[in-house]
């Protein structure tokens, strides 16, 4: 465990026989237990699972996943490019097709899970990578170099939200949006770590977040790391916490964003928000411009994961309910625009949140 960023993934070695390290999520905060995957396929099924979660975190997996397919026996080197080939300003020059060993393996990776953008974002640029140079050694160089900025993206969203918060405010948060769930400190709790670090007296109120607890889990171990003070509610109290006074904001992470704004983020965060608005408390969305899906005009358009009804139905092994009752379990919610007061990203806070804002602070150049 990196202590300065709680970091939940590493590549161990080099290109050509490293490892990438992963953090099980699953075991926390009772064990501190760390996973080697050596192929795209052990990546692919540790996102599924959970091993490794949180939508920069997960891109991340991917971007190491791929290095791994690029040597494997399924990932013959691609024929080089034409002499003389050239991209132009305009009209590319098609690279070689990836090989297909890594072209399968950005399938998989890509569609481990749905909702994220930032897993399908982080792979596609090594696929597109791969076609000029499919080489260990050149992918490890860009996976690393997506994981470095990440971690300064984090830093950038954390400085514009933590000039929001002031001493004495209770905030609450929603899910894990922290170290656990990036290459860096966090987005959601960056903000909270970074106020936290400049000598603000805040009071985390960390929403438990169910059915997988990630806030119980996650959130409140990565808040006792850091000693920041906290409280965690069962997903239900929010509203009352509210009536009652105790929180003045609220800040959560996002899986993906859409033209207008419309946010997605793990299932309960839309209730949040409408209680937020309520009471007029602000609520503010934190995350990288990797987490913008501008293809979609709106929220509609958001693929949500539907994972399985035994997460709802049973605990720890248990049943908890009727073996006859069935449960739906959305993985995710979309939170309107118009419920979020600002958005930070590592490129600016877009305020108010809306199209024409998102296109100013996101700007065209390839995100
Ligand atoms: O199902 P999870 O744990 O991957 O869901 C994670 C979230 O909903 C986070 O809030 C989101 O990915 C933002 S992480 C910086």
């Amino acid at each position: 465990m990196d202590e300065a960023t709680l970091s939940p993934l590493c590549w161990h070695g080099d290109a050509e026989t490293g490892v990438l390290r992963l953090l099980d999520q699953r075991a926390l905060p009772r064990e501190e237990r760390w996973i080697e995957c050596r192929t795209a396929q052990e990546v692919a099924t540790a996102i599924q699972d959970m091993i490794v979660r949180g939508a920069p975190a997960i891109g991340l997996a991917g971007a190491y996943g791929m290095v791994l397919a690029a040597r494997g026996p399924a990932a013959p080197p691609a024929p080089s490019p034409r002499a003389g080939a050239r991209r132009s300003g305009t009209g590319a020059v098609p690279g070689p097709a990836p090989s297909t060993g890594l072209s399968r393996a950005r399938d998989l990776l890509a569609t481990a899970r749905p909702t994220a953008v930032n897993l399908v974002w982080a792979v596609d640029k090594l696929a597109s990578a791969a076609r000029e140079d499919p080489s260990p050694a050149r992918l490890l160089s860009l996976a690393r170099a997506l994981h470095e900025d990440d971690i300064a993206g984090n830093r950038r969203m954390a400085a514009l939200g933590a000039a929001r918060i002031e001493s004495g405010m209770g905030v609450l948060t929603h899910c894990n949006a922290g170290a656990l769930a990036t290459g860096g400190i966090g987005t959601a709790l960056g903000v909270l770590w970074e106020a936290h670090r400049q000598g603000k007296r805040i009071h985390v109120y960390a929403d438990e977040t169910r059915p997988r607890l990630q806030g119980a889990r996650l959130t409140a171990w990565e808040l006792s790391r850091r000693g920041i003070p906290h409280t965690l509610v069962c997903d239900g109290a929010a509203a009352s916490l509210m009536a009652r006074g105790r929180i003045q904001l609220v800040v959560t992470g996002a899986d993906r964003i859409a033209a207008n704004g419309d946010a997605a983020n793990k299932i309960g965060t839309y209730s949040v928000a409408v209680n937020a608005r309520f009471h007029a408390i602000p609520f503010h969305v934190a995350a990288p411009a990797a987490t913008f899906d501008l293809a979609l005009p709106d929220g509609r358009g958001i693929p949500i994961e539907e994972r399985s009804e035994e997460e709802v139905t049973a605990w720890g092994g248990e049943r908890t309910c009727p073996a006859q009752t069935h449960a739906t379990n959305p993985a995710f919610d979309v939170t309107p625009a118009a419920l979020i007061r600002s958005i930070f990203t590592d490129r600016g806070e877009v305020d108010p949140v809306g199209r024409e804002a998102i296109a100013r602070v996101l700007g065209s150049a390839s995100r």
